[in-house]
């Protein structure tokens, strides 16, 4: 897997660099090439693996779109609880269909670690990707 990391505002991009960054639109040049990036982070420190992995949970009732067929991806970091503290916190996470990019959710110490979005098109492969200010990124994978 092919992983490109925006130096500037830390967003991930898969097979290739965008010209422009979708989050920060620098260009294509601040795009730096790093396919080992996930298990970087899981070698650093294996034991923060249950802190850190996002699970993902699919609701398709919601209701509160109901002129359409909203499917809800609800997002939660770690299995047990990652904290929220001013220097250690998942600061964004960063969510893909079928490996496209299709929104991030930005986060502060503030809120809990987690997230929901609102899917237009509740078909194939989800992804996301989380980034801690200490730990690093951690991602996980689930088809709808
Ligand atoms: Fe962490």
């Amino acid at each position: 897997m092919k992983v490109f990391v925006c130096q500037s505002c830390g967003h991930i991009e898969f097979s290739s660099a965008p010209n422009n960054c979708p989050i920060c639109w620098k260009p294509k040049e601040q795009f730096k090439q790093n396919d080992n990036i996930f298990k970087e982070s899981m070698e650093k420190s294996k034991e923060a693996a249950v802190k850190h992995i996002p699970s993902v949970k699919v609701n398709k009732s919601c209701g509160l779109i109901p002129e359409n067929t909203c499917t809800d991806i609800i997002i939660r970091i770690g299995e047990v609880l990652h904290p929220m503290t001013a220097e250690h916190y998942i600061n964004f996470i960063d969510v893909y269909q079928d490996g496209k990019y299709i929104q991030r959710l930005f986060l502060t110490p503030n809120v809990e670690p987690a997230g929901c979005i609102h899917l237009k098109n509740a078909k194939g492969k989800i992804t996301v990707v989380e980034s801690c200010t200490i730990h690093g990124y951690w991602m996980t994978e689930q088809s709808i």
